[in-house]
């Protein structure tokens, strides 16, 4: 019998973000004890409200959420992603509005609070900017030797990035926070575009979605549809990549990395072109990536195999509580 470990997940509930939350959700390796959001595709409230609503739509409405930093650590909310996740974050789908609601502490207080009460069982998976990570960092500097793992969706070790030349969204939005993020005494397992950008969800994986008796997977296959679209002007077909879930499902270890050397990793956090940049150390490419002393970034640059359907298949049971009767044809789960 696997026994889930307890996650704090840290969001920007976007439209990938849902995926990755209805993953852990559905995964019988994670037991979700917290979710913090996180200003990046939409305000830090705007994802609260999303994730509100998909955890009620899940019957996992007893997971609380927090409301994190609206703002970076420097500078301020940039507005958003709509071009990417629609207005409302969620590729424009109306989702019943739960009737939980948020709680009164904040995203990183929450973190802390959840690290103290699993000591060395946290796992901690970010797959938005890093402020909350940052900010919970400040909050208890001893934070590193209380939780299990940290995995992160972010950056671009070998691969452009996806808002400036260098640089990937979650990284760009935050890079102080980032910084502060690697520069921590933990091992962090990044999960870059270089993997990312390479694990592409189909038209035909949409349709299993959509064609779903379950409403969880029925919602993502029409929010997918939105983020299919922007996504199309970067491959050339209706397809997208999978940052989050991919992040969610390598946390669990649900899906094993191909190649992932444990290098030196840092932010650019300067002002010029490089800014949000995460430059990782891979000059030992050529000799096999020997051990580096001092290293803690595992930085994950490929999958033993393709991960679009273990995804589908895992979101396809979300909200089948394991003792529900299978949904029959046509029937609501
Ligand atoms: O660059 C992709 C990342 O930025 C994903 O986490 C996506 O949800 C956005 O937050
Ligand atoms: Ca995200």
């Amino acid at each position: 019998m696997t026994t889930p470990a307890p996650f704090y997940l840290d969001c920007d509930t976007g439209i990938d973000d849902a995926l990755a939350l209805a993953y852990l959700l559905a995964s019988p390796f994670a037991d979700v004890v917290g979710i913090g959001t996180v200003s990046g595709n939409v305000s830090a409230a705007a994802g609260a409200r999303n994730t509100l609503d998909l955890l009620a739509l899940a019957g996992s409405s007893h997971v609380p959420v927090a409301v994190g930093a609206h703002d970076p650590l420097a500078g301020s909310f940039a507005g958003g992603a709509p071009w990417v996740h629609g207005e409302n974050g969620i590729g424009g789908v109306t989702l019943t509005t739960a009737a939980a609601s948020v709680e009164s502490e904040s995203a990183a207080e929450m973190l802390v609070r959840l690290a103290r009460l699993y000591p060395g069982s946290l796992k901690v998976l970010a797959i938005g900017p890093l402020t909350n990570i940052a900010e919970a960092l400040r909050l208890e500097p001893t934070l590193p030797s209380l939780v299990e793992s940290v995995t992160v969706m972010g950056g671009a070790a070998l691969a452009p990035g996806n808002i400036t030349p260098v640089a990937e969204a979650n990284i760009w939005y935050d890079p102080e926070a980032a910084a502060l993020v690697l520069a921590a005494h933990w091992d962090v397992t990044l999960v870059p575009l270089d993997v990312t950008m390479a694990s592409v969800l189909e038209e035909s994986h949409r349709q299993e979605l959509l064609l779903s008796s379950a409403p969880v997977p029925r919602a993502l296959g029409e929010m997918l549809g939105y983020y299919f679209r922007f996504y199309e002007g970067i491959y050339g077909r209706p397809c997208s990549a999978m940052h989050d879930p991919l992040a969610a499902a390598l946390a669990v270890g649900a899906v094993k990395a191909a190649v992932a050397p444990v290098v030196r990793a840092a932010v650019d956090t300067s002002d010029g072109p490089g800014r949000g940049q995460t430059i990782c150390d891979l000059r030992g490419l050529y000799a096999g990536y020997p051990p580096v002393a001092g290293a803690r970034c595992r930085v994950v640059l490929s999958l033993e195999e393709d991960f679009a359907p273990h995804l589908v298949e895992t979101l396809l049971g979300v909200g089948l509580s394991p003792t529900a009767p299978l949904a029959s044809a046509g029937s609501v789960a």
